[in-house]
């Protein structure tokens, strides 16, 4: 018989906007053969209510081995009890099909981005510098059947609880880069959730959706963010192509009890997937920038 245990904690709700924080959720957690669920009194998914410690996942880019050492990071720190990815799991790296396939495996709740849309042949590849538009053009050419099934099958934005989840921006979830507050704030009539969660600009950050520039966090490794107070926008920075000089492979954690964001660095094998890069023949400047995470 399986074993089931229950505890009780409180959790604080997101304030809803203009409103003041409140403590409103009595939450359950139970551990059946060892797997621990939590679920909200008032039902899974319920607004206000996180539900579980969530891995932020984005701009993995088709680097299986970053995805893979980011994977056994976050398990190693017990924090995906549920993944979500922002987009761009394919394009520029050699392994687009591998990577959409382990985020089935790992039941992620994910978007479309750029990247999804020209390998998909939905964005017209004109938009893309010459070497995305080559690295574009090969995605297309290896994606199987099912890779295509599954990146057709991913909408452009979703909402999960009080997070909205897109690539780009709430305003334009394919293109927008969501990168100064005032960026933030232009957006917030098009956010219906409180928060938000995105990719695109492989840049890890939080931007309050005040507007105000001097309340936003570029965050270091190991580093928490609190979002009890206020509306923010959520960047976990990249997976598989980081751009802000740090070439570690960048991901993030959203923790349910305690309303915060932990963001996180992990080196992972960069000279693998370059050596697979060059072997697909994808243009040398893709695969240069690994080792100088710009
Ligand atoms: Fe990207």
């Amino acid at each position: 018989m399986a074993t089931r245990r229950i505890s009780r904690c409180w959790s604080a709700a997101w304030p809803g906007p203009g409103g003041p924080l409140v403590i409103v959720s009595l939450r359950l957690v139970a551990c059946v053969r060892g797997k621990r669920i939590r679920e909200s009194i008032f039902g899974p998914g319920h607004k206000g209510v996180f539900v579980s410690r969530i891995l932020l996942l984005s701009d993995i880019h088709a680097n299986l081995a970053a995805l893979e050492t980011v994977v056994l990071d976050a398990e190693s720190r017990s924090a995906m009890d549920r993944v979500w990815s922002l987009g761009d799991a394919v394009g520029y790296g050699p392994q687009p099909n591998e990577c959409l396939a382990r985020l089935r495996g790992l039941d992620a709740l994910a978007v479309a981005g750029n990247h999804e849309l020209a390998a998909l042949g939905s964005l017209p590849l004109e938009q893309f510098n010459p070497h995305a538009r080559a690295a574009a053009e090969w995605t297309a050419s290896v994606l199987t059947a099912e890779s295509r099934q599954y990146a057709e099958s991913l909408p452009e934005k979703t909402v999960d609880g009080d997070f909205t989840l897109v690539h780009g921006s709430p305003r334009d979830p394919v293109w927008e880069y969501l990168d100064r507050a005032g960026v933030a704030a232009a957006n917030l009539p098009f956010l219906e959730t409180p928060h938000c969660v995105n990719g695109h600009t492989h840049v890890p950050v939080v931007f309050p959706a005040s507007g105000n520039d001097d309340e936003k966090v570029f965050p270091g490794h190991e580093q928490t963010v609190d979002l009890k107070a206020g509306r923010w926008f959520v960047n976990p920075g990249s997976v598989g192509q980081p751009r802000d000089g740090d070439p570690r492979a960048s991901y993030a954690v959203l923790d349910d009890s305690a309303a915060t964001v932990s963001f996180f660095r992990v080196e992972y094998p960069i000279g693998d997937t370059q050596s697979l890069m060059q072997k697909a023949g994808l243009p040398g400047m893709l695969w240069q920038r690994l080792s100088r995470g710009l």
